[in-house]
């Protein structure tokens, strides 16, 4: 391997501009040629390729986002897309590929090498945390920082008012954000993709908070809820309880903003060395996560089947220390 390439695709999460740094650092301190791909798998077909230098990497350790930028690319879901990738690739001479992303993006990576057999590592870069081959993927601890902080805001004006409010945080199909943040803001209760809590029972709960002289509600809803969203929830509340003043707050891409944590900027450096080197070492078609404190490289085919659902221990804390 001589010239590796490097992307950031899907949603945007704090910490990308690290695990970019850290891939480019190590690449550069084993003599490798490094390229920055722009804009994901959209830049790849539209050849927005340039070669990277040590200035290209100052200072964007500690920025939220991606100085790469990112996007999600609709034309390299067809193989001919892909091919036009493949195309600009050759053109450059890049010979490997690390890829910051979520599912989609893996997915991506995981069809691209099936394809062309461009040696390639994925890295875990998503604020859901829903992959599994890692404890936790980069930016996730950062945007449940930024949830938790808007919910402390949000608790002071609930308890000022007495009031119920209802706040959305992001998570389409998983709910990690949704539970770290239930349980790190004492949330009354939380409602996440992965199970379906009833009305009657949030109104029940509500009810005896309400005996129990609560003065301030606040129940996070993860927005692909399967009882549905933040506002739809509230309405439905809003019928069973008419005496609550009731509020929402959606969170929505606030999450996805920010200078990463300190958790997330470890992680995303950490990962970012161990993907150049388990390119070095022939270890392709893998995304490289941490697990116990160890890196472990599991196939890209594995860390996107399904998603990695929380924890019922996650969830079962969460409600027993809202009753
Ligand atoms: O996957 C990250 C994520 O922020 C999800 O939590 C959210 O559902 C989705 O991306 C939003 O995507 P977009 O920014 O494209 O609207």
């Amino acid at each position: 391997i001589k010239r590796i390439g490097v992307l950031t695709s899907g949603g945007d999460a704090p910490g990308m501009n690290a695990a970019i740094r850290a891939v480019v650092r190590a690449g550069f301190y084993y003599n490798l040629e490094m390229y920055g791909i722009y804009r994901g798998y959209e830049g790849m077909i539209q050849d927005d390729i340039k070669k990277l230098e040590s200035k290209n990497i100052a200072h964007v350790l500690e920025r939220g986002g991606t100085f790469l930028k990112s996007a999600r690319s609709s034309e390299f879901r067809t193989p001919e897309g892909r091919k036009k990738a493949y195309n600009n690739l050759v053109k450059h001479g890049i010979d490997a590929l690390v890829i910051i992303g979520g599912d989609g993006s893996l997915t991506g990576a995981h069809l691209f090498y099936n394809e062309f057999g461009i040696p390639s590592i994925g890295l875990p870069g998503t604020i859901d945390n829903d992959l599994a081959g890692t404890d936790l993927t980069i930016g996730f601890d950062t945007a449940c920082n930024t949830a938790i902080e808007a919910i402390d805001k949000i608790r002071d004006t609930a308890t000022s008012h007495d009031r119920l409010f209802f706040v959305e945080v992001m998570g389409r199909d998983a709910g990690f954000i949704a539970i770290n943040a239930g349980i790190g803001s004492a949330a009354a209760a939380t409602l996440i993709p992965e199970k379906k809590m009833p009305i009657e029972r949030l109104v029940e709960r509500l009810k005896a908070r309400t005996k129990a002289m609560k003065s301030s509600n606040i129940v996070i809803v993860a927005e692909g809820g399967k009882s549905g969203g933040a506002v739809e929830i509230a309405e439905k509340i809003k019928k069973e309880l008419p005496y609550y003043d009731i509020k929402v707050t959606i969170l929505g891409h606030l999450q996805r903003g920010g200078a990463p944590s300190s958790l997330d900027r470890v992680l995303a450096s950490k990962l970012g060395v161990f993907a150049v080197e388990g390119l070095m070492q022939g270890k392709y078609d893998v995304m490289a996560g941490i697990i116990n404190n160890k890196v472990v490289f599991t196939p890209i085919s594995k860390a996107i089947v399904g998603h990695k659902e929380v924890d019922e221990d996650d969830f079962r804390i969460a409600k027993i220390l809202s009753t």
